[in-house]
């Protein structure tokens, strides 16, 4: 098995660090356009082998996509990343067109692909990957879902002091403010949240994680990459292992919830054809609310992406 992971940042490389130490394949590509920065990267990956004991030989390249051909995965998470007072949308111009460049280079190497794109903003980015990839939908997901999910697992595991590992959750809608966490779908080692933590405190861990995003960049003046990268990783492993993994992703949706004509976060099944099946939740009128709230923030965003290419 063969992945390519594009853009050689912070995002990128974790990723390609997380594949190559867990030996989710045999081979990782890092590609970026930044002279000798892709190789310098992988060789450094390479050199952490003998200490991590694997052996997924780690190859970079300066854009050239010929070492990438015949890739089963690529990641894409060339682009911008937001600084302190940007939002995810303001990034929109400039990644759509490095999006656009990279998808149509790599579909001319890897045809057969299934594309995770990382870049922001998420779910317009996702959207104009698939349509300059011009293969099935199934074969074009955007990762987000898994990332705000951890976010959100990781801050209710700090508060009621138990593990991470036990703490199962699902979220919807768009990577941004309005993303939906879904308390009624998430539980502690099998018991409802709601009857472990108090309607406050649970308000207010959903409040950080809409806006989890955001306490990075605030922290460290760029975007996160550990557990983006991480997460991007874990997407790719269900893939080659055809694991079946149940987790949110950015799907192009086809009347699922109501919704059609985007790309938007769901649960899906994820396996080696990419989405595998979309699972549909009875949501109750207040998460469907919200879900419409956030598909019509993408819709906003997308038609500006629609306005760019007519
Ligand atoms: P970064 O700036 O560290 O890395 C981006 C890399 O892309 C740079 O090395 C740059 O040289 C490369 N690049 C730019 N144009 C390229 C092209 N045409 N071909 C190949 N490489 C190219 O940024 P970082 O932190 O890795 O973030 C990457 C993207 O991922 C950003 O758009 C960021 O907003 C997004 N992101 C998305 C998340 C999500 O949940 N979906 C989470 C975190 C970041
Ligand atoms: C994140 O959620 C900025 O999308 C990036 O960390």
């Amino acid at each position: 098995m063969k992945v390519t992971v594009v853009g050689a940042g912070n995002v990128g490389a974790t990723c390609a660090n997380v594949l190559a130490s867990r030996e989710v394949c045999n081979e990782v590509v890092l590609l970026d356009i930044k002279e000798g920065f892709a190789e310098g990267k992988a060789l450094d990956i390479w050199e952490t082998s003998p200490i991590n004991l694997y052996d997924t030989r780690t190859v970079g390249s300066t854009n050239d996509y010929t070492k990438t051909a015949g890739s089963d995965v690529v990641v894409i998470t060339s682009g911008l990343p937001r600084k302190p007072g940007m939002s995810r949308d303001d990034l929109i111009a400039t990644n759509a067109g490095i999006v656009k460049s990279v998808t149509e280079q790599i579909m001319v190497h890897s045809p057969d692909t299934i594309l995770i794109i990382v870049s922001n903003p998420l779910d317009v980015m996702t959207y104009c990957a698939y349509l300059s990839a011009g293969v099935d939908s199934a074969k074009v997901i955007g990762m987000a879902g898994i990332l705000d999910t951890a976010r959100y697992r990781s801050f209710l595991a700090e508060e009621l002091n138990v593990s991470p590992k036990d703490i199962q959750a699902v979220l919807m809608g768009g990577h941004g403010d309005t993303m939906v966490p879904l308390p009624r779908y998430t539980t502690v080692g099998g018991i409802p949240v709601t009857e472990m933590i108090s309607d406050d405190k649970l308000e207010s861990i959903v409040n950080r994680t809409k806006k989890g995003g955001g306490e990075i960049v605030n922290l460290l003046g760029t975007s996160a990459w550990y557990a983006p990268g991480a997460a991007a990783a874990q997407m790719v492993e269900a893939i080659v292992k055809d694991q079946r993994r149940v987790f949110p992703a950015c799907v192009w949706m086809q009347g699922e919830y109501g919704i059609s004509d985007m790309y938007l976060g769901v649960p899906v099944i994820l396996g080696k054809n990419g989405i595998e099946k979309v699972i549909e939740l009875k949501l109750n009128e207040e998460e469907m609310d919200l879900l419409s709230q956030s598909a019509t923030a993408v819709r906003e965003v997308k038609a500006i992406l629609d306005g760019m290419n007519s």
